[in-house]
């Protein structure tokens, strides 16, 4: 399937949209935007300038606001002069914009070290795996009957059919919701799957309840830092990244972010966006937007503007909006705090039930849904850059740890997990949104030319997923500049495509 896709992307990549078309540009007066901005330089905004650039062509200015760090949510803190990932970390191999990413501005892989992974349910290991892979199948088989076959034909199925959003970004078409994006890929099945609980699903496929409670939850865990009542459709990405075929950008993963504004052309511009505002003037409409850098306050118009930050409640992104007549303070919604804690020294592995060191075989351990454990997952982390004579440090070595946990750790849940520590750092994260049921996606076109890339993590919340809203994003603001209506929320796009080829 993956072979089969690639062709595709040399064929938008090398034509159809790489470059602005003068006669299809055709706006109220038939010109092109002069200016667009983007508002956030994570994954999400750097991916939107590289693919506005694509599709509106080299006369455009693309200027990129971004109040923090480039990289957003892909960040790295340093450890013992190496970098380790605090934030988004790894990618799965059917990944396919990331990788073109990494393709196109000439990064690398980083090299996977391997390494085993337990679940702890707070007294011991109740699942440990094993230099054996199948031995491990049977002891799955021998504990969960046939659970275990039925979720990964059940992932498989959501994965490719959510592969074809690949084809249809490739073939220019466009969705004006992420309800739209969802049903073109998987009908209402998929729709359904972003509003009832994973637990429900997995259920009803006939996947054991202590399945779920000691394999799903510890993965959902792990990854979203919430429980099997997260809606199935996320669950779903979740347990793909459980699959073997992940890896990351050596290097570190905001290197694409950089690389990719760089490619684009696009002007980043170190402020904070605090106010947006629609301007008519006769025919026109732009968009005022005032931003605070520290060279103080300003303002600027723009034809088209993405915002590329999640819209939270409080005051996290510190945006307004002004001059509206739709509220889009219903939109913010609540993002859910994980804590990162990065710890150089030896883990206490008498705490996992081996007073031994040196015969704890893991590398990560998760755990399982308990009240009185105060940590989601702990693992061994190797730096961004792994040189060839890299090698995992061992139990009883000083070694850099990750710890994912929903509050900041005590020093004295430090004392338990660590026998003893050179350096603790503590990245909180308003992580990913907090998956409540039932909540409905926000819109993706706020206003004629105001679009919101973050509406998306409300469906799932990973790289990937920004940089396929990205590409939706860019091409949706182009065909509605140019009034190209037969480009957007298209039905049947898979028989269509057949047709085209
Ligand atoms: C701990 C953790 C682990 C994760 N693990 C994974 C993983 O393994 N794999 C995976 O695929 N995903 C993972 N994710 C999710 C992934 O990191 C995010 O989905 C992705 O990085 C979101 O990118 P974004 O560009 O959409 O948003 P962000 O990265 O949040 O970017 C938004 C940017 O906008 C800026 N900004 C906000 N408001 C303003 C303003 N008013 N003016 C100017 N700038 C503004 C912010 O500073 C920020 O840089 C993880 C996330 C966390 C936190
Ligand atoms: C999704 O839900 C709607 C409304 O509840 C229902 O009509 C539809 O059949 C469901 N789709 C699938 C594929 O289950
Ligand atoms: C999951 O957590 C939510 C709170 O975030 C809680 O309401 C719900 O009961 C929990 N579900 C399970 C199955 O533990
Ligand atoms: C880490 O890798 C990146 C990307 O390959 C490279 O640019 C950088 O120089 C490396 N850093 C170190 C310290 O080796
Ligand atoms: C390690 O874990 C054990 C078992 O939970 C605990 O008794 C001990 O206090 C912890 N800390 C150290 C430093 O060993």
């Amino acid at each position: 399937m993956c072979g089969s896709l690639l062709p595709l992307f040399a064929v938008v990549l090398s034509g159809c949209f790489a470059a602005g078309d003068p006669e299809g540009s055709a706006h109220v007066d038939g010109s092109p935007p002069s200016k667009i901005a983007v508002v956030g330089a994570g994954i999400g905004g750097s991916a939107t300038a590289h693919f506005l650039r694509q599709h509106f062509g080299p006369e455009v200015q693309v200027d990129v606001f971004e109040k923090a760090e480039v990289g957003g949510r892909l960040a790295t803190v340093t450890v013992n002069h190496n970098d380790y990932e605090s934030g988004g970390s790894i990618i799965h191999s059917l990944n396919l914009h990331m990788q073109e990413f990494v393709k196109q501005l000439g990064l690398k892989y980083r090299r996977s070290v391997a390494g085993k992974t337990a679940v702890f349910n707070g007294e011991e290991m109740i699942l440990e795996e094993t230099d054996w892979y199948l031995l491990d199948l049977f002891r799955l088989w021998w504990r969960y009957g046939i659970s275990f076959i039925r979720l990964q034909m059940w992932v498989e199925e959501i994965m490719e059919k959510f592969m074809r959003i690949y084809k249809y970004q490739a073939h220019g078409y466009a969705f004006s919701t992420v309800e739209e994006l969802l049903d073109s890929l998987g009908g209402s099945g998929f729709i359904n799957m972003t509003r009832r609980p994973l637990s429900d699903s997995l259920l009803e496929l006939g996947v054991s309840q202590r399945f779920i409670d000691e394999v799903i939850a510890p993965v959902t865990r792990v990854n979203y830092g919430q429980n099997v009542s997260i809606p199935a459709f996320i669950g779903a990405v979740s347990l793909a990244s459980a699959q073997n075929n992940l890896w990351a950008v050596e290097g570190g993963n905001k290197l694409v972010c950089s690389g990719l504004l760089k490619m684009a052309n696009a002007n980043l511009l170190q402020a904070q966006v605090n106010t947006i505002s629609p301007i008519q003037s006769g025919e026109a409409l732009q968009y005022q937007l005032s931003y605070t850098s520290a060279a103080g306050t300003e303002s600027e118009l723009y034809d088209i503007v993405v915002l590329a930050a999640p819209l939270q409640t409080g005051v996290e992104s510190g945006l307004h909006f002004q001059g509206f007549t739709s509220p889009f303070d219903q939109l913010p919604r609540e993002y859910h705090s994980t804590v990162a804690t990065i710890v150089h020294g030896y883990l206490n592995t008498s705490f996992f039930g081996f007073p031994d060191p040196r015969l704890f075989p893991f590398a990560s351990v998760l755990t399982t849904e308990k009240p009185d454990l105060f940590f989601n997952s702990v693992a061994s982390v190797c730096p961004v850059n792994i040189s060839a004579g890299f090698r995992r440090k061992q139990p009883q070595e000083a070694g850099v740890y990750k710890v994912f946990s929903p509050q900041p750790l005590e020093k004295s849940e430090l004392k338990t997990l660590f026998r003893s520590y050179y350096s603790v750092q503590v990245t909180e994260w308003k992580a990913y949104p907090h998956y409540g049921s039932n909540q409905g996606l926000p819109p993706v076109e706020l206003h004629q030319n105001l679009y919101y890339l973050n509406g998306i993590e409300w469906a799932a919340s990973a790289m990937e997923m920004s940089s396929v809203a990205a590409k939706n994003i860019a091409l949706l603001a182009y065909h509605r500049w140019n009034r190209q209506t037969d480009m957007v929320d298209q039905k049947d796009l898979m028989h269509r495509i057949k047709t085209e080829l």
